[in-house]
């Protein structure tokens, strides 16, 4: 297997050239008990992109998983040495985890090229710790393998299945209610994490591993083991043997991450009925890899897929038994039976995606229904376009039979509703103002949220799904229309219109709009479009002061997000990041 590749780390651990700083290399990585011969052997070095900690509960068995990892690669003859990247943990760091992605990658693009490294592993799990990684590693270009924490175990309530953060969108209107105490609330929300590992609903954080899966950087089958199976370790320890493998083999990101993985990976999202955060992230992890991928795209090649996959929020299972039917090789299989993925795009093990998956056993037709059989016929993203924004996007498999009879059924029209617009300028003033008597809203109504994306709030935050007012609930209205320019939980089932592009602080059409506006939806032409001519839009647009609404920055973090970061539909990059392609070519100077 070996090959004659030249070994970035040896211009470390052993450049004759250059035995002042050789030395100099060699002595602190030695002192906790590495030998010469392991570190002037000419075995790679294996980097451990380590992303758990005790601020990262999700990723935290990645702490214990990396032993498993080290185990493989040193058995595949590599040197295993981890290290951390910036924290990210989805439901801990405040204002939003969002503002975090770009910072891991750019700490993970910065160690991996600083630092003696032939080859990583990437630790991925919480939901922004997958594409960041991926991010990551497609810039710097040396072999990568993305390695899942896996998900937690089903959540359970008193004898009911219960989901992770999608228990939170239902049980918070039964709180509303009344129906519920505040302390059986937090004990049924806490329920559904019973275990170590990540969300156990198809939101973003199993829908980012299946991608990665699905993209080719992971081992198939990797990405639905929960956390505590033991075929979880036992995959970490063939994660690491393979990736030493790939050292020899110069298997690298750019060389899997084509535009057909990316079409693949689209298609799969639509498979897995996968969450709305999915074409934001990789979006961004193309723009890495120097792959034009646009939110057209989605609609054009995933919006015609069926949904296969069964689990909350648009279905009804948890990914253990999404583990247990198959998992993602079954779904790649249906796919691949008809016709419907790249079969030879390439992947981690140096095999196409159709030789890893083709065949690959489905124990349970409800959990992952066949082909012929699935649970929406058309599950992909809508990509809506009008005179409030160039894009905005649309989980059209989450309208259920109550928004679809009371907005989209009339037979003059169908599938073209109007509403009135109700504007929040973030969710402060949607707390403080949605009871309010005088706003009058009924079903009639669209809730709007704007100032909530990556230069708005900063960051872009899970706040679009906003649920009606107390007295609605009461009458039994559960949800209303809602729009906005910020994202929403990919564990919500809401059919909100989401990553409005541009956003409102970037001077996007949300910023003109004025609660009493009609807006008229028609979901057969793809438009939203609010009942204003041009010159009502002009003057507005005249009035406008773009600085208004930003919350003052609190970092100087903040301060360069606002700064450098693009809009959702662009995945939320650095533009000015994506020309440092190929980063290991360009070896430090000493
Ligand atoms: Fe981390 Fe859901 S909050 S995976
Ligand atoms: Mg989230």
């Amino acid at each position: 297997m070996k090959k004659d590749i030249p070994l970035r780390s040896r211009q470390w651990f052993n450049d004759p050239s250059n035995p002042d700083m050789t030395a100099l290399y060699l002595e602190k990585y030695l002192n906790y008990g590495l030998t010469i011969e392991e570190l002037q052997g000419g075995k790679p070095i294996i980097g451990i992109a380590q992303t758990g900690s005790d601020l990262v509960p999700c990723n935290r068995g990645h702490v214990q998983l990396a032993e498993r990892l080290k185990s493989g690669i040193r058995d595949a003859g590599g040197i295993p040495i981890e290290f951390p990247v910036h924290p990210i943990q989805e439901t801990g760091r405040r204002p939003t985890a969002a503002l975090d992605r770009n910072l891991q990658c750019l700490s993970l693009i910065e160690i991996l090229h600083g630092y003696p490294i032939d080859a990583v592993v990437l630790t991925t799990g919480c939901d922004k710790t997958t594409p960041a990684l991926l991010m990551g590693a497609a810039s710097v270009n040396i072999p990568a393998i993305a390695f899942s924490v896996g998900p937690m175990l089903n959540g359970r309530y008193k004898g009911q299945c219960v989901g992770s953060g999608t228990i939170i969108w239902d049980a918070r209107k039964r709180l509303a209610k009344g129906d519920i105490s505040y302390n059986d609330f937090i004990a049924e929300v806490a329920s559904s994490a019973p275990s170590a590992g990540h969300c156990n609903t198809m939101g973003t954080a199993l829908t980012m591993n299946c991608l990665a899966e699905a993209l080719g950087m992971m081992l198939p089958g990797c990405a639905s083991i929960p956390s505590p199976y033991r075929e979880r370790s036992q995959m970490a320890y063939q994660t690491g043997k393979r990736i030493v493998d790939m050292v020899w083999e110069d298997l690298t990101p750019q060389k899997i991450l084509t535009r057909q993985a990316f079409e693949n990976a689209i298609r799969v999202c639509s498979a897995l009925g996968g969450s709305t955060n999915a074409p934001i992230h990789i979006n961004a992890i193309a723009a890495h890899a120097g792959i034009g991928i646009k939110i057209q795209d989605w609609q054009t090649i995933g919006q015609h897929i069926p949904q296969l996959v069964n689990c909350q929020p648009v279905g009804q299972y948890l990914s253990e038994d999404f583990h247990n039917a198959g998992g993602l090789p079954a779904v790649i299989d249906q796919l691949l039976d008809a016709s419907l993925l790249h079969a030879s795009a390439l992947t981690v093990t140096g095999r196409s995606i159709g030789e890893n998956c083709q065949g690959a056993p489905l124990y349970n037709t409800d959990v992952i229904r066949k082909i012929g059989t699935p649970l929406k016929a058309q599950a992909g993203l809508m990509v809506l376009t009008g005179n409030l924004f160039d894009s905005a996007i649309m989980k059209v498999s989450a309208i259920d039979k109550e928004f679809q009879q009371r907005y989209l059924s009339d037979p003059a029209r169908p599938n073209c509703f109007e509403v009135r617009a109700i504007v929040f300028n973030s969710p402060e003033e949607y707390h403080a103002q949605i009871d309010n008597p005088e706003l009058a809203i009924d079903v009639n109504c669209i809730l709007v949220m704007r100032y909530a994306g990556p230069k708005g709030y900063p960051g872009s935050a899970e706040v679009v799904n906003m649920q009606p007012p107390k007295a609605l609930l009461d009458k039994g209205i559960n949800s209303l229309p809602t729009m906005g320019d910020g994202r929403q939980s990919g564990t919500s089932g809401s059919p909100s219109i989401l990553n409005a592009s541009p956003e409102a602080a970037d001077g996007g059409g949300l910023a003109l709009l004025k609660t009493g506006d009609r807006i008229q939806i028609d979901l057969t032409k793809g438009t939203v479009n609010v009942l204003l001519d041009c010159d009502e839009l002009a003057a507005r647009r005249a009035q406008l002061d773009l600085n208004r609404q930003y919350p003052a920055n609190q970092t100087w973090w903040q301060e360069i997000y606002r700064a450098k970061v693009s809009n959702l539909d662009e995945g939320a990059v650095f533009e000015e990041m994506l020309k440092y392609q190929n980063v290991r070519d360009n070896q430090p100077r000493h």
